[in-house]
């Protein structure tokens, strides 16, 4: 059961591949029969509707069961700039500079220009009309580069989305949000990550391609988190895990590393709605609510992983009882008589200890439930 909603997902995403795979040829047609002189439809070179059908479909902030779900507010997802209309991005540090294409970059840069010319935004770029995208497959990210070339080494001449370079954070990425502002990253500015100075090209590497999707610096988002984020990652080994390093899971499931409302840089509202998102049986409503599940799932489960069985953040009776010592239970449940190796072995510590009664420890819909026995 647990898996469904999951496979749900993958339904939806399979669903509006194949729509994009119907629908858009028939919309490329109709485009070419309505301009049959344009250039962008001659010689069998690619549309922009062809480019954005081959995309694979990234959900950053997880749009189609998003906003299917009535629970969460809808996302909205504004597409990046056209290529064909790619602006030449301002350069502060040399504001003088005018374009002078993509043919003279590649004449010195023909190293990189090899790398890049499977990756993304330059394959893109060199898809397009004529005139406009193969010049400005270069200088639509780096700015003019007429300086640049006149003079290669003066730092800040081009555009550079190293740390070490002339370049500020804050000039590389009003590059990449010229055309990728809105959607999932309307809250960008202010997040934690952009407040800590990292720049888009942390996460990102348009240069070549790394991963199968997602422009990524590292091969899979995971790899690209670990990269800073240690810690995190190691917590995923231990005993008890979500499928997270088996490659079932990534942290985007859960965080948006663009920004949001809430913290930390988690997707929904709550971590309660977080945790529904997949785990939908756990929403209730219940008959008998268990008041901490209600409050937030974290009272008793870590995301990342735990040493204990299923996620806990304390072995069983021992988180129990960290909120119910007053119980008509005996308080003094544990002295060393009572262990499963003692003279009175007491069942509440043994094997599943409190959950051998309070089956239902999430909530009851049963009648006689209000114990979570049924
Ligand atoms: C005349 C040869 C030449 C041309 C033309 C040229 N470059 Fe360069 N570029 C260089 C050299 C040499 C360096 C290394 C400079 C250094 O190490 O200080 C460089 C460095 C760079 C850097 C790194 C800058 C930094 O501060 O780290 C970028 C980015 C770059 N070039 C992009 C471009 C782009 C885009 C174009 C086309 C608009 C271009 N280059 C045209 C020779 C050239
Ligand atoms: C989509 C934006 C984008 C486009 C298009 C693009 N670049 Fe880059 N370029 C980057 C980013 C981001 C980096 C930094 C990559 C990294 O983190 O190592 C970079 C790095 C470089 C560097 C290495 C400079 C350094 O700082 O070490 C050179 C040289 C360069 N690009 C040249 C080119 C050339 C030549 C083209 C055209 C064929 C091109 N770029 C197209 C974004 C772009
Ligand atoms: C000229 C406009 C333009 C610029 C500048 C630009 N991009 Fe893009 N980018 C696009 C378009 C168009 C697409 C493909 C359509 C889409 O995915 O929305 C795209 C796709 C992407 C994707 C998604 C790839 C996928 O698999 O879906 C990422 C990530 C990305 N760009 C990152 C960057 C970064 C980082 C920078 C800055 C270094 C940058 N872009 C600069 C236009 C641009
Ligand atoms: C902390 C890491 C990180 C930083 C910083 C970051 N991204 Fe991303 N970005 C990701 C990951 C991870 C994905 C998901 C890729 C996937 O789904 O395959 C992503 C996806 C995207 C996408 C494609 C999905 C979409 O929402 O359309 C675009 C475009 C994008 N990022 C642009 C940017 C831009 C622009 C910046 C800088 C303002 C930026 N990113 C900064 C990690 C980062
Ligand atoms: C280049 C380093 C770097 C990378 C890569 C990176 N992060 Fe971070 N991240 C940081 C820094 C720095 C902080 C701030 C830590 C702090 O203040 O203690 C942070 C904080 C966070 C936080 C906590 C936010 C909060 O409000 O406390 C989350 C969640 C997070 N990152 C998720 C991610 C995810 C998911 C990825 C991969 C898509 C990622 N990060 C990639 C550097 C990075
Ligand atoms: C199942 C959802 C989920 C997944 C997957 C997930 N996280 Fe988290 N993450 C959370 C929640 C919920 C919190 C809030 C924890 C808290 O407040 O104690 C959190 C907190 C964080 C924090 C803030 C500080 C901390 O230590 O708790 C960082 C950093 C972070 N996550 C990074 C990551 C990285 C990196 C990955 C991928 C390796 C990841 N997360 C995967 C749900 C998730
Ligand atoms: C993207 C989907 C997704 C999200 C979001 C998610 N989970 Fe999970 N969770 C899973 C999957 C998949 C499993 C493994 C199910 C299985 O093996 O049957 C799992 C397993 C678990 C388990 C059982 C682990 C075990 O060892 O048996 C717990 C507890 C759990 N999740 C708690 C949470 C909490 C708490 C949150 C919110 C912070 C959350 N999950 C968010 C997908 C998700
Ligand atoms: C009062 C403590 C507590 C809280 C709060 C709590 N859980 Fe649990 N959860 C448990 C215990 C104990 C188990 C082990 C149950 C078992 O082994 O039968 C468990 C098991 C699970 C499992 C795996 C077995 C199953 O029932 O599917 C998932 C998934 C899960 N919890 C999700 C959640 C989510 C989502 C939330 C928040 C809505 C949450 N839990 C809140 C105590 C709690
Ligand atoms: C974070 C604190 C917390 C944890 C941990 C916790 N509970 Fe509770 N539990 C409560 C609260 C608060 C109530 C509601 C008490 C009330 O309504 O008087 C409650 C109610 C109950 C009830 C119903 C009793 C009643 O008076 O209505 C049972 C049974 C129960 N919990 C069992 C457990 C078990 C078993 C565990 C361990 C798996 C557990 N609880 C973990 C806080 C907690
Ligand atoms: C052998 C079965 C059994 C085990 C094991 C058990 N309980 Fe109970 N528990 C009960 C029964 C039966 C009741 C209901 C008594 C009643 O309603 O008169 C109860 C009632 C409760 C109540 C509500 C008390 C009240 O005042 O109404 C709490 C809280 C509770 N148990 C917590 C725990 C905790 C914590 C553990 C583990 C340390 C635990 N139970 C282990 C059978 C068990």
């Amino acid at each position: 059961m647990r898996v469904l909603p999951l496979s749900f997902a993958v339904v939806l995403a399979v669903a509006s591949a194949l729509g994009g795979l119907l629908v858009l040829p028939g919309g490329a047609r109709a485009q070419q029969q309505a301009s049959p002189g344009t250039a962008s439809s001659s010689g069998g070179s690619l549309s922009q509707d062809d480019i954005a059908r081959m995309l694979p479909s990234t959900d950053m902030g997880a749009n189609a069961a998003r906003n299917a779900d009535p629970h969460l507010a809808p996302v909205n997802d504004s597409p990046a700039t056209p290529f064909d209309a790619a602006p030449i991005p301002h350069n502060p540090l040399a504001p003088d500079a005018q374009a002078i294409g993509a043919k003279t970059c590649v004449a010195c840069h023909s190293l990189e220009n090899v790398q890049a010319s499977h990756s993304l935004h330059v394959a893109s770029f060199r898809a397009g009309a004529a005139n406009t995208g193969p010049q400005a497959a270069c200088e639509s990210c780096h700015g003019p580069g007429s300086e640049h070339a006149k003079n290669p080494t003066a730092p800040g001449s081009i555009i550079a989305f190293t740390h070490g370079s002339a370049t500020t954070p804050q000039t590389q990425q009003e590059v990449c949000l010229g055309c990728h502002a809105g959607g999932a990253r309307q809250h960008w500015i202010g997040s934690v990550h952009q407040e800590r100075g990292l720049s888009c090209s942390d996460c990102h590497n348009p240069m070549a391609r790394l991963s199968p999707e997602g422009v990524l610096a590292k091969p899979s988002i995971n790899e690209v988190c670990a990269t800073c984020h240690k810690d995190i990652m190691a917590k995923f080994n231990r005993r008890s895990h979500m499928p997270l390093p088996e490659g079932q899971m990534s942290c985007v499931d859960c965080h948006n590393p663009h920004g949001t409302l809430t913290r930390p840089l988690l997707k929904t509202d709550t971590v309660n709605e977080t945790c529904y998102t997949c785990h939908a049986e756990k929403r209730g409503p219940f008959l008998f609510e268990h008041a901490p599940v209600r409050e937030s799932c974290l009272n008793c489960h870590d995301p990342h992983g735990s040493n204990q069985q299923t996620l806990l953040v304390a072995p069983l009776p021992m988180l129990c009882q960290q909120c119910h010592t007053m119980t008509r239970h005996p308080n003094d449940l544990q002295v060393p008589t009572n262990l499963g190796n003692g003279s009175t072995p007491d069942e509440r510590l043994m094997g599943r200890a409190c959950l051998t009664c309070h089956t239902n420890i999430h909530g009851s819909n049963n009648p006689s439930g209000s114990r979570f026995h049924k």
